[in-house]
């Protein structure tokens, strides 16, 4: 037998123990033996828990989508993942080898011939261990991704619905018919010079989600014929003029209203729009003017749409997202 052959077999000069030493000396390893008095029963045991931690999980995820609430969502969860833990923590405390993991070396320095056949061991023992316990292996990778598929379910759900065309456009149509928030029809007669009504387009006053975009506060000016800016002759007859109710600033609904001054004021950081002058911002944040919206009288006296406003309503964002896209931009 050469040199190199002998030490292959048996360890090398130093005393290095080869991967043929180790393999040999593996069975009467103590270090490599399970914990457990009798690991069958413990591995039975650690894989009912991952099992049990599965279906916590998955029904944690059927819960979420279920709408069932959250004492359902928190207890689903906490046996998902106490289970899991668990059947984890289990594993390496009685299955997995324990320590101290001493190796006795003579010296630091250890031959290329030592390092390779160590690295062999090292690759071989921990391949022993994962190859020994597929099964658990195959429950506790299995149970951690599905609570991660689980754990994404929230995240998608917190963003709320899309918003799609709803921020660019409201209700309010040629002929709309403006009402009160109870529905009442607003008629010619209605309102005296100095007077401010929230008006709806009829059959959307009581849609939470159609109220914030198509609320519209109408204001009687003056008793006659009012044009606020060039281009608008006839969207305010007899002094009525309907402006957008929700602010350019950062969309607060703009309810006060200055009737000496004849100025709409935003409460949350003072806007003020001038209601003569197309509501255009004389004061605070507010980037451009509310959006008007054309009105007229019916042939039974009632006020109504001439046109939808002309451009998004709402806070200046609309301005930079409709830029160069077709759509009405800010006047
Ligand atoms: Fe109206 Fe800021 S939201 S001024």
């Amino acid at each position: 037998m050469s040199d190199s052959e002998e030490d292959h077999a048996s360890g090398d000069r130093l005393g290095t123990p080869t991967a043929v030493t180790l393999r040999a000396s593996q069975a009467d390893d103590p270090h490599m033996r399970d914990a457990a008095r009798y690991p069958r029963r413990v591995e039975l045991i650690v894989a009912l828990f991952f099992i049990a931690g599965i279906a916590g999980v998955c029904a944690f995820g059927a819960a979420y989508v279920e709408n069932a609430g959250t004492q359902v969502y928190g207890a689903t969860l906490f046996i998902g993942l106490f289970c899991l833990g668990f059947g984890l923590t289990a594993w390496g405390k009685y299955l997995m080898p324990q320590g101290p993991f001493v190796e006795e070396r003579h010296s630091l320095a250890s031959g290329e011939q030592a390092r390779e056949a160590l690295a062999a061991a090292l690759v071989e023992r921990t391949g022993i261990v994962v190859k020994r316990r597929k099964v658990l292996g195959g429950l506790l990778v299995t149970g951690m991704g599905i609570f991660g598929i689980v754990a994404a379910f929230p995240l998608i759900r917190s963003l709320g619905p899309r918003p799609r065309s709803s921020l660019f456009v409201t209700n309010w149509k040629k002929g709309s018919l403006l009402v009160s928030q109870t529905g009442r029809p607003v008629h010619r007669t209605d309102m005296q010079v100095g007077g401010i009504l929230t008006v709806f387009p009829k059959g959307k006053q009581s849609t939470p989600t159609a109220q914030a975009v198509d609320q519209t506060v109408l204001i009687r000016v003056q008793s006659t014929e009012l044009v606020t800016m060039k281009g608008r002759g006839d969207w305010a007859p007899d002094g009525y003029v309907a402006y957008s109710k929700v602010c350019t600033h950062l969309g607060c609904p703009v309810g006060l209203y200055e009737q000496e001054f004849e100025l709409l004021v935003c409460p949350c950081h003072q806007s003020m729009f001038n209601v003569r002058d197309g509501a255009f911002p004389v004061f605070g944040p507010a980037p451009r003017p509310l959006p008007q919206l054309p009105i007229y009288f019916d042939s039974t006296g009632f006020l109504r749409a001439r046109a939808p406003y002309n451009q998004p309503v709402g806070p200046g964002f609309w301005e930079r997202t409709t830029e160069g896209n077709g759509k009405a931009s800010a006047t």
